[in-house]
């Protein structure tokens, strides 16, 4: 049975309806003075599969235009997409039929009515998804995915930076302030900055969730909440799902506010593109980053 869509999901659903050309342009730049989030995302992802011994099956939450799918189709990987948005869909299967691509395969449906088998997938990988549904939902989806993932299999979700609020100097660090979680968050990024690894930091403490069902701060676009998370909550959640965290990865590395960001968008384009290189190299980038991934195993 359909399950009722909350408020946040009926305007995710609007949103990306509306925007699924838009995104497919975007998922495409590959100016130097732009940076495209969706491309970062997406090669974390790849480089994910690629380090694992085997990957036969991979599931995409929230596939929006398909382009991650299609990349793991081209690795010889047999790749679902599910996304509730006809238009991302239709897009995505459009690709992979003018691409010739027989394994990647899409499916326009909520991922809370989407079936599978127990063990179905090697990986599953969700990027700019768990912002769009409540806590509830990520439950019940870190539920869905322990069931649909193959023993060892790879969970990789992309997620906004909470811990960002306190280096974009703006309205979002204003309220971290005044709700008084602005120590706590330092005392988050002090610690990732000065870890060698993701286990340095599995013990640390970290800011009760963002309040729900509110309007969040400049969200930029048609849905009005849109959760953020720190690292340290995500690890958290994910361990109470039996899943191990094994990996951060900066995503939008950002040497300087927003606001200059604004003002010199070739500039800031330039220097995060630049910034991004080193991703890979040292966890101090990602409090600086505006988004986040995390890789999990299920135990
Ligand atoms: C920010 S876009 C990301 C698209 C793609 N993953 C990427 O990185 O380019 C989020 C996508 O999640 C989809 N989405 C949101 N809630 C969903 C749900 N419950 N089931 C399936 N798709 C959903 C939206 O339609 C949208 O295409």
């Amino acid at each position: 049975m359909k399950r009722t869509a909350t408020k946040q999901q009926k305007e995710a659903l609007t949103y990306f309806g509306k925007y699924a050309g838009d995104w497919d342009r975007k998922a495409r730049t590959t100016k130097q003075s732009e940076v495209n989030v969706i491309a970062e995302r997406n090669d974390f992802v790849l480089k994910v599969v690629s380090e694992r011994k085997r990957v036969r099956s991979a599931l995409d939450v929230g596939c929006g235009t398909g382009d991650l799918v299609r990349a793991l189709a081209k690795e010889g990987v047999r790749a679902v997409g599910v996304d509730f948005a006809k238009e991302m869909i239709e897009t995505a299967t459009e690709h992979a039929k003018s691409e010739r691509l027989p394994l990647a395969r899409f499916e326009q449906a909520s991922i809370f009515d989407y079936t599978a088998p127990a063990g179905a997938f090697d990986s599953i990988s969700a990027n700019g998804f768990i912002e769009y549904i409540s806590y509830a939902e990520l439950e019940r989806f870190l539920s869905l995915a322990s069931e649909w993932l193959f023993p060892g299999g790879s969970l990789v979700l992309g997620s906004r930076n909470r811990l960002f609020n306190l280096f974009s100097l703006n309205a979002f660090t204003e309220e971290e302030l005044k709700g008084g979680n602005a120590p706590m968050l330092l005392a988050e990024a002090l610690a990732i900055a000065r870890a060698k690894s993701i286990a340095d930091i599995s013990d640390v403490g970290t800011v009760p969730l963002q309040k729900e069902g509110t309007k969040h701060t400049g969200t930029g676009i048609g849905v009005a909440t849109r959760y953020q998370f720190t690292p340290v909550q995500l690890i958290t959640i994910l361990r109470k799902h039996g899943f191990e965290a094994m990996e951060l990865f900066p995503i939008h590395i950002h040497g300087a506010p927003p606001s200059f960001k604004e003002a010199y968008p070739e500039a800031h384009g330039t220097i995060a593109n630049l910034l991004q290189n080193y991703a890979g190299e040292t966890m101090s980038l990602l409090p600086q980053s505006s988004s986040f991934m995390i890789h999990a195993k299920k135990k």
